[in-house]
């Protein structure tokens, strides 16, 4: 079954479940090792299903209900079918009025993948889950649009001789900035802003694989703003391209294929419309599609980590 969250659609099955983790598996066209998050209605029900310590409660006061995942060591009730085999379970508890009612009526943790098919962007209204997953999945909770648009902030607690730190797996709508705040070390992992090398294992087994990739070649492009512009003026005179711009650059261009992002500075506009757009500019049959690198800060940081891979680490220099 597929509900609304606040940050983007899920596809719902019992956590505690063997067959319901395989059947999620099974619908998305996703290996089995990648991991899913359990969902849960109240963060103080996190101890039940894992081993949650002080700074996981430390970060639960701070950040849920919201858009934050947390791996913590899994207690034995969570199958190893859930947790792609691993040790650890990734938990969450979603800001969203419709997921917690589902929830709390559930009365069991529910596991939820991104609510598309391996490999697409996440889906941020339920026309997106229809596009995916029609025949596949039982029911759709329609919710309207995702608020954030972006999936989920993850981190993992780890610890060394020097304390507890976090390790960023995901970059989400809760910023690094944000976590410092809670917990004054956390590491970025490589693989959110490198692309892994041949045969490297992420910490996070969902960065391994091709993602949010749209079928039209992506390019981001970085230089300049005034740079940019003259290319992409260029460009759109000599073959068919969709550009997701700015608003700003809206007067300045006058291609068919225009997919507005947000202001320049607006990032959680653009972190909102991002999903939708790259599926709408799919839809154009245009031969490439441009978009800008966004820079790493703040809410940045997400953009940046989801736009990189959809455009398999193609950066232009303008
Ligand atoms: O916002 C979200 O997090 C959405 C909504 C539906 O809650 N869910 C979501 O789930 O994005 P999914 O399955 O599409 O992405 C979960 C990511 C995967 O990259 C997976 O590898 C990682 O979380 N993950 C899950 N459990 C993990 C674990 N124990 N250790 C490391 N990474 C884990
Ligand atoms: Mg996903």
């Amino acid at each position: 079954m597929v509900f609304p969250t606040e940050t983007v659609y899920g596809l719902g099955g019992n956590g505690l479940d063997t067959m319901a983790a395989e059947r999620l598996y099974a619908a998305k066209g996703r290996p089995s090792n990648n991991p899913l998050i359990i969902h849960i209605h109240d963060p103080a029900e996190a101890d039940k299903y894992a081993y949650a310590g002080h700074l996981y409660n430390r970060l639960a006061a701070a950040f849920m209900p919201g858009p934050l995942t947390v791996i913590l060591p899994k207690r034995d009730c969570i199958p190893y079918a859930t947790t792609g085999g691993l040790d650890t379970v990734a938990v969450r508890c979603p800001d969203h009025p419709i997921a917690h009612a589902l929830l709390e009526a559930c009365g069991i943790p529910i596991a939820a993948p991104s609510a598309n098919l391996s490999g697409k962007p996440s889906p941020t209204v339920a026309e997106h889950v229809i596009a995916d997953l029609s025949g596949r999945v039982d029911m759709i909770i329609d919710g309207g649009e995702s608020d954030i648009g972006l999936e989920s902030t993850i981190v993992k607690i780890d610890h060394d001789q020097e304390g507890e730190y976090l390790t960023l797996l995901r970059p989400g709508a809760i910023t690094a900035d944000a976590l410092t705040c809670v917990c004054e070390r956390v590491v970025i992992a490589p693989a959110v802003l490198e692309q892994l090398k041949e045969g490297e294992r992420p910490l996070s087994p969902g960065m391994m694989y091709k993602h949010y990739a749209p079928t039209i070649p992506l390019v981001l492009l970085d230089g300049d703003p005034a740079d940019i512009l003259a290319f992409l003026q260029k460009e759109q005179d000599e073959r068919s391209c969709a550009i997701l711009c700015y608003l700003e650059e809206i007067p300045h261009l006058k291609n068919e294929h225009l997919f507005p992002v947000g202001g320049r500075d607006d990032l959680a506009t653009q972190a909102h419309c991002l999903f939708s757009l790259l599926r709408e500019a799919d839809k154009t049959g245009a031969s490439v599609m441009y978009a800008h690198l966004p820079n790493k800060s703040g809410l940045g940081l997400a953009l940046y980590n989801r736009m990189i891979r959809a455009a398999a680490h193609t950066v232009k220099q303008v």
